[in-house]
């Protein structure tokens, strides 16, 4: 089996002592969930989405429960993925009061002729496709609560925007009917204003995927991000004759130096070529294939051990 799964938790300014254990159960959980499914001869959109789940559902990371909160100490989510057969893709933003924002960007793809609905109209989707609602609380952790309270606090001081918001998480993934497919969701940043809608959901920006080329998934500073068209932009460069880390670098390198916007990108190809790469401090992530399970948080601690 050629497949791929690669998995990110989101590039971040710095992760506690204390945090990085869980943050690193968390996205080999994720990593792992994903290669399940493939060996199980699920398909790659059904691994990105099912990793991309499992780090939704822990309050570890930035994305469904464990989404920073907007000024009003809200969650508001934004949510896309996309198959490299065909192009096929869905998005949403600012969806409140789910779970799992990444299913209702599959059931966009899959159910609507459009690729794209936010707020109230992906609320009333979501709602005819029997999604059920969570109380908007239940995605409002106890740290979100404390990091809006302090970014309040901060307001102006310290470091710019671009950065400290850098939180995401994404998944890409070749399976073995050689197809690719990307998964990237998000609570956004910190303090956002309400209806707020960054890289995440946006095609092109938050990921790409054809199988011509690969599959990635972006995290760092929305505004950045979308500036530049991070993930097209990196799979430009692949086009043009790059290998993955070249791409990688390139955009990234781009992306800081027109905007001094942090970031990273997870990658992978139709020859199980896969790669990671980041200019935040860190970006936890994870990568499984051929049985074994490479994963990391920082620069030069990189693990790898069997899968079982
Ligand atoms: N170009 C207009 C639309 O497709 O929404
Ligand atoms: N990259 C996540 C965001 O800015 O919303």
């Amino acid at each position: 089996m050629n497949s791929v799964v690669v998995v990110h938790g989101g590039g971040a300014s710095s992760i506690s002592k204390d945090r990085k254990e869980r943050v690193r159960l968390g996205i080999i959980q994720a990593a792992t969930t994903g290669y399940n499914i493939l060996k199980e001869g699920g398909s790659a959109v059904d691994a990105v989405e099912g990793a991309v789940i499992v780090l939704e559902n822990d309050p570890e990371f930035n994305a469904g429960c464990g989404s920073v909160l907007n000024v009003n100490g809200e969650v508001e989510m934004d949510a896309s993925i996309m198959s490299g057969e065909g192009l096929s893709s869905g998005a949403v933003s600012a969806v409140r009061c789910i779970a799992n924002p990444i299913k209702l960007a599959r059931l966009v793809m899959e159910k609507t002729p459009h690729c794209f609905l936010t707020g109230q109209g992906a609320a009333e989707f979501a709602a005819a496709m029997g999604m059920p609602t969570v109380p908007g609380e239940q995605l409002v952790t106890e740290r979100n609560v404390k990091r809006l309270e302090k970014e309040k606090q901060e307001k102006d001081a310290q470091k710019p925007d671009q950065q400290k918001n850098l939180g995401t998480v994404g998944a890409v993934a070749l399976d073995s009917k050689g197809n690719v497919a990307y998964a990237t969701s998000t609570g956004g940043i910190v303090n956002k204003m309400v209806g707020r809608v960054g890289d995440t959901p946006c095609i092109g920006s938050g990921g790409y995927a054809d199988n011509d080329i690969g599959a990635i998934s972006t995290t760092g500073h929305g505004e950045s991000i979308l500036k530049v068209n991070l993930a097209r932009l990196t799979l430009f460069h692949i086009e043009q004759g790059k290998t993955l880390e070249e791409a990688a670098d390139m955009s990234l390198g781009y992306m800081k130096s027109k905007l001094k916007g942090l970031g990273g990108v997870i990658l992978v190809n139709k020859a199980g070529d896969w790669a990671v790469k980041w200019t935040s401090a860190s970006m936890p992530w994870a990568a499984a294939k051929d049985g074994k399970l490479h994963s990391g948080i920082e620069l030069d601690d990189t693990n790898v051990i069997d899968l079982p």
